[in-house]
C-alpha cells in the first residue's frame, strides 16, 4: 500500500525513523501490520463479534428501541470516535500494550494499565459461554435439527440443562486456546477476510426478508422511532457500556493494536472506517432481530425483554419459514459465520490476557496460555450454570452472566474510559497525542478531540456513573 510517497513525505518519515528508531526497533520485534487496510481489518475483526450481533439487539430491545439506537449513535460519533483515536494514538506513540503504555508515560498511572487488564479477564469467560451457545446452534443446524431449534422451548431447555452449555463452552474455549497456543492467528485472519463480508451479506439478506414478514412493521417502528419518554440515565449507561464493548475500547485492546500500527498510516481515517464497520453491523443486526422478534411475539413488547436469549429465540423462527431444507442450510450458514466472528473476537481477547500474563509474571507463552485457558474455563463455569443449576444466585434480577457483564461494561469500562481521558487531558497532555495523529496529515477533528477528552467525556461519564450508582443503592430512582 501507499508506496507512492512524495519525497517530502519520505524525508519526514526518515527523520521520524531516526527519532523513533528505538521504538521502531521494538516494533520490529513485535511484528506489525504491513498495510493500513491490514490494520483496519484486524481491528475490525476484534471489534465485530457477539457484541454487535448478539448484545446490541437485545439491549436495544430492552432499553426502548429507537431511543437506545439514537443514544448509541450519538455516543459512537462523539465518545467512541475520540476514545478510539486516543487509544490507538497512545499505543502507536508508546509502541507498547496497555499495561506498559500508561507506565511508560507516567509511573504513577501504572494502575490504569492494571485496571484495563482486569476487564478482558472478566469478559473472556462469559463471552465464551455465549460463544458456546452459538456453537450449539450451529451444531443443531448441521445435524438437521433446525426445526426443533425454532421450537418455543428449545433455547430454555438448552440453557437450563446442566451439562450441555458447559460442554459447548468448553469446546469454544478449547478452540480459542489451540489457536492462541499455536499462534495461528494469521491463518484465522486470512480466512476472516472472506468470512466477514459473507456474514455482512447474509445479514443483509436475512434482514430484508425479516422486514417483509407480516407483523414486523410495528417492530421496525419500535426500533427506529425514538420514544423520548423512555429515555433515562440508564439508557445512556447501557449504550455507553455497549459502545466500549462493541468497539473493544476501555480495556487496552486498541492500545495494543495501535502499538503495531505503522507510523505512516493515518489514524483518523482508520478509526472512521473501523467505526462505520462496527456500528453498521450492530445497527443491521438490530434491524434483523427486533422486527422479527416483534412479529413472532404477536407484537408483545414484553417478550422483547428476553435479554441475552433474544437472538437465539428470534432467528431460528425466521429460518424455519424457509422450510426444513432451506431453513436448515440458512441456519447452519448463519450460525457458522456468527461463530467465526465470535471466535476472532475471543482470540483477540485471549491474546490480550495471555500477553498480560507474560508481561506481568514473565512466564513463557506456552505456560501463560495454559494458565489463561484453565482460568477461563473455571471463571466461565458459574456464568454458564447461572442459567440452570445455579439460577437461584442472582442480584437485582441479574443472572451470574449478567452480573459479570454489568461489572465489566457498566462499571469498570466507564471508569477506565474516564481515567484514560483524565490521563491524556491532564497528565500526558492532548498535544502529545495530537502530534502523533498529525504525523502524516492534518487532524480534522483536533479541536473537538481536545474539548471532548478534557471536558465533555470525563464530566459526562462521571455524571452517568454517579447517578447510576446512587440509583443502584436506591438513593433515588431514575
Ligand atoms: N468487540 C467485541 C464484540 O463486539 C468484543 C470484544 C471485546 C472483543 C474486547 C475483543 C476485545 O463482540
Amino acid at each position: 500500500m501507499e508506496e507512492n510517497n512524495t519525497s517530502a513525505d519520505m524525508q519526514d518519515n526518515q527523520s521520524l525513523d531516526e527519532q523513533n528508531s528505538q521504538e521502531l526497533q521494538t516494533k520490529k520485534k513485535r511484528g506489525g501490520f504491513t498495510s493500513k487496510i491490514g490494520f483496519v481489518l484486524a481491528a475490525a475483526g476484534s471489534a465485530v463479534g457477539l457484541g454487535n450481533i448478539w448484545r446490541f439487539p437485545y439491549l436495544a430491545a430492552k432499553y426502548g428501541g429507537g431511543i437506545f439506537l439514537l443514544t448509541y449513535i450519538v455516543l459512537a460519533v462523539t465518545f467512541g470516535f475520540v476514545l478510539m483515536i486516543a487509544e490507538i494514538a497512545l499505543g502507536r506513540k508508546t509502541g507498547m500494550s496497555a499495561i506498559n503504555a500508561f507506565k511508560k508515560l507516567n509511573k504513577k498511572w501504572a494502575f490504569l494499565g492494571v485496571l484495563c487488564a482486569i476487564i478482558p479477564i472478566i469478559i473472556l469467560p462469559y463471552y465464551s459461554v455465549i460463544g458456546g451457545w452459538v456453537g450449539k446452534y450451529f451444531f443443531t443446524y448441521i445435524t438437521g435439527g433446525g426445526a426443533s431449534a425454532a421450537g418455543d422451548n428449545f433455547f430454555n431447555a438448552f440453557i437450563t440443562s446442566p451439562w450441555q452449555p458447559l460442554l459447548f463452552f468448553f469446546i469454544f474455549v478449547s478452540i480459542v486456546f489451540v489457536v492462541v497456543l499455536f499462534g495461528v492467528e494469521k491463518g484465522v485472519e486470512k480466512v476472516s477476510k472472506f468470512l466477514m463480508p459473507a456474514l455482512v451479506l447474509l445479514t443483509i439478506g436475512v434482514t430484508i426478508y425479516a422486514l417483509t414478514m407480516p407483523g414486523s412493521a410495528e417492530g421496525i417502528k419500535y426500533y427506529l422511532l425514538p420514544d423520548f419518554k423512555k429515555f433515562s440515565v440508564k439508557t445512556v449507561l447501557a449504550a455507553l457500556g455497549q459502545l466500549f464493548y462493541s468497539m473493544s475500547l476501555a480495556m487496552g485492546i486498541m492500545i495494543t493494536y495501535g502499538s503495531y500500527m505503522k507510523k505512516q498510516d493515518k489514524i483518523e481515517s482508520s478509526v472512521h472506517q473501523i467505526e462505520v464497520f462496527d456500528t453498521g453491523i450492530a445497527l443491521l443486526s438490530g434491524l434483523m432481530i427486533i422486527p422479527a422478534a416483534y412479529a413472532f411475539s404477536g407484537g408483545n413488547p414484553e417478550t422483547l425483554g428476553q435479554g441475552p436469549g433474544l437472538m437465539f429465540v428470534a432467528l431460528p423462527k425466521v429460518f424455519a419459514n424457509f422450510g426444513n431444507v432451506g431453513g436448515g442450510i440458512l441456519g447452519a450458514l448463519f450460525f457458522a459465520l456468527v461463530l467465526f466472528a465470535a471466535l476472532t473476537s475471543a482470540i483477540s481477547l485471549m491474546e490480550t490476557v495471555v500477553s498480560i500474563v507474560i508481561d506481568k509474571f514473565h512466564l513463557s507463552r506456552k505456560k501463560s496460555s495454559v494458565i489463561v485457558y484453565v482460568g477461563t474455563l473455571l471463571l466461565g463455569i458459574p456464568s454458564s450454570l447461572g442459567f440452570g443449576v445455579w439460577s437461584a444466585v442472582s442480584v437485582g434480577g441479574m443472572t451470574i452472566l449478567d452480573m459479570f457483564d454489568f461489572l465489566s461494561n457498566s462499571i469498570l469500562m466507564p471508569i477506565a474510559a474516564l481515567l484514560t481521558c483524565v490521563f491524556i487531558g491532564y497528565v500526558v497532555g492532548c498535544q502529545n497525542l495530537t502530534d502523533e495523529i498529525e504525523l502524516n496529515g492534518p487532524f480534522k477533528f483536533k479541536k473537538f478531540f481536545n474539548v471532548m477528552i478534557k471536558y465533555v467525556c470525563p464530566i459526562c461519564i462521571a455524571a452517568i456513573l454517579v447517578t447510576s450508582i446512587l440509583d443502584a443503592f436506591g438513593v433515588f430512582n431514575i
